[in-house]
């Protein structure tokens, strides 16, 4: 099934484009025949009731309270304990967004409840992307490994070691949540832009937030402000799409 990048659509221009005819990041669809739009309305709109169910593939319970706020009253977020869902989700694709459709489908499949699931990844440009999708395991990986350090020190550890005598240190965090509303899948992103400080410093945060500089700020994620950095993250944005598609229906 195709994904389709939803950022910049409310729900209802979604399905009206998909229904109608119309463009969506350039590729154009041809309105529907009528008994179809009506099966594609009754799947899509009349499943959307009131205080709908909607699960997030995760067990990170941060996650999940940060993102029940932001939806709202309208929807009841459940995480996968609340599901009994304990066996470990494959994620064994190369990019974000196929890892993050695969967790949703996963899930989907699992429960027939609508569902969504996020990946994140850290992509420098002078190390052409990496660690990218491979950012959780980066230190377990490849020639430079540190098998004996936590995975976030290690991690951290080989990207300086990597970016030694490189003066070009521009990098982004970039986040994909893949939504599947009733069988269809739509995927959002959150980026944000910086650079990899040349050494580590800030305690906030996790992963590589104590060498990641946001542009426009003198500090590293780790040194900022827990909430400020809620606000400017990459989960941020891709999470306020989510959340401004799916309160717009
Ligand atoms: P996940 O997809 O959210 O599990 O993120 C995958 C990996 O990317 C994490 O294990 C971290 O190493 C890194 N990462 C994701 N988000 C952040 C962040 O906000 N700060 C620092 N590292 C992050």
């Amino acid at each position: 099934m195709a994904a389709y990048f939803c950022g910049h659509f409310s729900y209802m221009e979604f399905v009206l484009i998909l229904i109608l005819g119309g463009t969506i990041d350039g590729a154009t669809y041809n309105p529907l025949p009528f008994s179809v739009a009506v099966m594609v309305l009754e799947r899509l709109l009349i499943k959307c009731e009131c205080n709908m169910e909607i699960v997030f593939a995760t067990n990170n319970l941060h996650k999940l309270e940060e993102i029940s706020a932001l939806l709202g009253e309208n929807f009841q977020l459940l995480g996968l304990k609340d599901l009994n869902i304990s066996e470990e989700i494959p994620e064994d694709h190369a990019t974000l967004e196929e890892n993050a459709s695969q967790k949703a489908w996963y899930i989907y499949n699992r429960t027939g409840k609508s569902c969504f699931a996020d990946d994140t990844g850290l992509e420098v440009s002078a190390l052409n992307g990496a660690p990218g999708v491979y950012s959780a395991r980066y230190s377990r990986m490849g020639e430079i490994t540190f098998p004996d350090m936590k995975p976030a020190e290690g991690n951290i550890r080989k990207l300086l070691m990597e970016l030694e005598g490189v003066t070009e240190r521009e990098a982004r965090f970039r986040t994909v949540i893949a939504l599947i509303l009733n069988g269809v899948e739509c995927q959002f992103e959150g980026i944000v832009k910086g650079e990899i400080t040349l050494d580590s410093s800030g305690a906030e945060g996790f992963g590589y937030d104590p060498v990641f500089r946001p542009a426009g700020y003198h500090k590293t994620f780790a040194e900022m402000d827990l909430e400020l950095k809620n606000q400017i993250s990459h989960r941020a944005k891709a999470v306020q799409q989510l959340t401004e598609f799916l309160t717009g229906m």
